[in-house]
């Protein structure tokens, strides 16, 4: 199948009234209230992927014996589209995102999914729920890809059949309207990602092997799970579904370098992009919890498709509550946040082409 394969419709309810879309799409938590339709595709061994459809979004049978339920092989993305002044909706760095998924599919031995075909998926869903991309400062409409294991077998080895589904959502920043600091959590026992394992893929397992550590920190009063390293549990990593950047007191912006161990986050690489334009110094370099923690670190944040980029306004452990800075947005952080969002809102000039129109 190629990118200007024709998708089938399959037949759905009437489309909704768009005052119900516009209010369905006010203030719903993120990823509680999706579009219309979904589209899906086949993969299977001699014939790559096929069956290309647009389906109304609804209920879905798999069989019981599903592989990519009972093993783990499942990789997804996240991005979002943006409504441009002009009306049309564009995405964020879509060429990038595919790659991801791709990279991720290879890690867990499952069919990459082409480029061509990626955007060709995005722009089908977009021809039939483009009036979900909502209108307005930092709302955007969020695309979910998934790949999965779909063949019906317990065979422990990597599925023979495959398939697609890309599903969507209206959305604000996933912490609020509000730019308030969040806090994070350091686990004590808890790892995310160990050297040669999978913490460089968007795989589903991740984010799983994660919520027992996101309970803890929900019961310190965090938003989020601050990872170390799994091997000495002293350096930083990222967060539960974010990266991370600290400002020294001298300006110099931080994150962490990639491992390996976390993910390539394609708002990292916009920030520092940013960043560096913006003539700040910029460095990948590891860095310890404790000098994370010291007086010398002015501003943390979070960022990510989903968080933008959110201040970091303390780091709590089971040694106790930092505060970063004097708790609230430092200016780097706001800065930064205000570049990357007049960007994704067409507000600014796109020189790097980050935008895509569909
Ligand atoms: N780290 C993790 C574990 C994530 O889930 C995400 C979100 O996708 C990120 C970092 C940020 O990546 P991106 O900026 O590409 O969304
Ligand atoms: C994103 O930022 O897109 C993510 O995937 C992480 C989110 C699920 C919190």
């Amino acid at each position: 199948m190629t990118a200007t394969t024709t998708w089938a419709h399959l037949p759905g309810p009437d489309p909704l009234p768009d005052a119900q879309v516009r209010e369905r799409s006010a203030d719903a938590p993120f990823g509680t209230v999706f579009t219309e339709h979904v589209v899906t595709l086949r993969w299977t061994p001699g014939r790559g992927w096929h069956d290309g459809t647009v389906c109304p979004h609804t209920t879905m049978t798999v069989p019981v014996a599903l592989a990519g339920l009972h093993y783990g092989q499942v990789v997804f993305e996240g991005l979002k589209v943006y409504r441009q002044p002009d009306g049309v909706p564009a995405g964020f760095r879509v060429a990038d995102h595919a790659r991801r998924f791709a990279a991720s599919a290879r890690r867990l031995e499952i069919p990459e999914l082409p480029g061509e075909l990626f955007e060709s998926a995005i722009r089908a869903l977009l021809a039939v729920d483009g009036r979900w991309v909502p209108e307005g400062e930092s709302r955007a409409l969020y695309l979910r890809p998934t790949l999965y294991g779909a063949e019906a077998t317990l065979a422990l080895r990597p599925a023979r059949e495959y398939a697609f589904q890309l599903l969507a959502f209206p959305t604000e920043a996933f912490f609020g309207r509000a730019v308030e600091p969040i806090h994070v959590w350091v686990p004590a026992h808890y790892s995310r990602a160990a050297p040669g394992g999978t913490g460089e893929a968007k795989c589903a397992g991740n984010y799983a092997a994660g919520f027992a550590a996101q309970r803890e920190a929900a019961e310190h009063g965090c938003r989020q799970v601050l990872w170390l390293d799994a091997a000495e549990h002293r350096f930083v990593e990222e967060l539960g579904g974010m990266n991370v950047f600290w400002v020294t007191e001298d300006g110099t912006l931080g994150t962490p370098p990639l491992t390996g161990t976390l993910l390539p986050g394609i708002t990292r690489d916009s920030i520092l992009t940013l960043a560096s334009r913006a003539g700040l110094r910029t460095e990948q370099r590891p860095i310890t919890l404790n000098e994370l923690c010291s007086p010398a670190t002015t501003e943390v944040f979070a960022c990510g498709t989903a968080a933008v980029a959110t201040p970091v306004g303390a780091i709590v452990s089971t040694h106790g509550r930092w505060p970063v800075g004097d708790g609230r947005a430092g200016p780097v952080t706001t800065g930064l946040r205000e570049a990357l969002t007049a960007i994704h809102h067409g507000q600014a000039p796109d020189p790097d082409k980050w935008l895509l129109r569909l």
